[in-house]
């Protein structure tokens, strides 16, 4: 896997501390951790960021850049949260492409059950490292995996971590699918469509004509430079051929949303004026 796609799990974590700087009632993710866990230098970048003049230009600029990526990170996260919290009757919990996520940690319900953090190895060592360096200690029910689901088997590498297919499980794929091969798409699906009946996932994608350069959705130089230049955006799907592609491994839809739709529940009551981005989507699924 291309370094830049390992780095992008710190940009995230870097977008969600500086949302820690706006008042509760303005900020679209609560979350503490964050800013601990990243990097020093971004840790003097979000500290700068408490200006809140520099806050905003910053804000206003990455919207000129890349209309509506600000608000993707806290808003899919939140749907998430929210996912995850309603979703009472599992077992386990497994973040695939985790990055410095810190679900495990923001939700109580989380932190009962078996969590495993699955990343490739850069991205797992950093994340034990500073979990380690913020807290003094990694929580028991935390168990990290490292795999590149482009080329290595996911299943077997979680079976030795404890994880087992009869776990009804919530699975998060959050921002990791575009950066992945066919191979690892297939790796990652045909791992899920052993998954234990009742589980849930959910997934994000960006659209197939994006990647392929034949829509931008406003957002021309985000795919010159992740699709063209640094090349980690791989794989996208149509919005109508999503329900085929899940039925094949097993899995239905519950809900399939655009940002617009969760600007509406996470953002509009904040007050905040931020962009929805078009070409990325969020799919809430049930294994059958
Ligand atoms: C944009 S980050 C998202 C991180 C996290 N899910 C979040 O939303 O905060 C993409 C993540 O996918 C992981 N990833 C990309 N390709 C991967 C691969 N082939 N195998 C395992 N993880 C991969 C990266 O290491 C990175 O942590």
């Amino acid at each position: 896997m291309p370094k830049k796609a390992a780095d992008t799990a710190a940009s995230v974590a870097v977008n969600i501390a500086i949302e820690q700087h706006f008042p509760r009632d303005e900020r679209l993710l609560d979350d503490g951790l964050a800013g601990r866990i990243i990097p020093l230098g971004m840790k003097v970048f979000v500290w700068l960021l408490g200006f809140a003049w520099l806050r905003e230009w910053m804000i206003q600029w990455t919207e000129k850049c890349w209309p509506g990526v600000w608000a993707i990170f806290p808003v899919r996260k939140r749907y998430i949260d929210a996912k995850v919290t309603e979703a009472t009757h599992l077992d386990a919990l497994v973040n695939l492409g985790a990055g410095l996520d810190t679900l495990a940690f923001r939700l109580p319900a989380v932190a009962k059950g078996p969590v495993f953090e699955v990343d490739q190895p850069g991205n797992i060592e950093l994340k034990r490292s500073k979990l380690n360096q913020a807290l003094g200690e990694i929580p028991e029910q935390l168990r990290f995996v490292s795999v590149d689901f482009d080329a290595q088997e996911l299943g077997s590498a979680l079976a030795s971590h404890g994880y087992s297919s009869d776990m009804k499980t919530f699975f998060v794929l959050e921002a990791v699918t575009q950066y992945l091969t066919m191979a690892g798409i297939q790796t990652v699906f045909d791992f899920l469509a052993k998954a234990q009946s009742g589980s849930r996932l959910v997934f994000t994608y960006v659209r197939k004509d994006f990647v392929e350069g034949r829509a931008f959705y406003d957002n021309e130089d985000l795919y010159k430079t992740l699709v063209l230049k640094d090349k980690v955006w791989l794989f996208g799907l149509n919005p109508e051929e999503v329900a085929d592609f899940l039925d094949e491994y097993g899995w239905r839809i519950l809900e399939h949303l655009g940002y617009d739709e969760l600007a509406d529940v996470y953002v509009k009551p904040t007050g905040r004026q931020l962009k929805s981005l078009a070409l990325e989507r969020i799919v809430y699924a049930e294994k059958l």
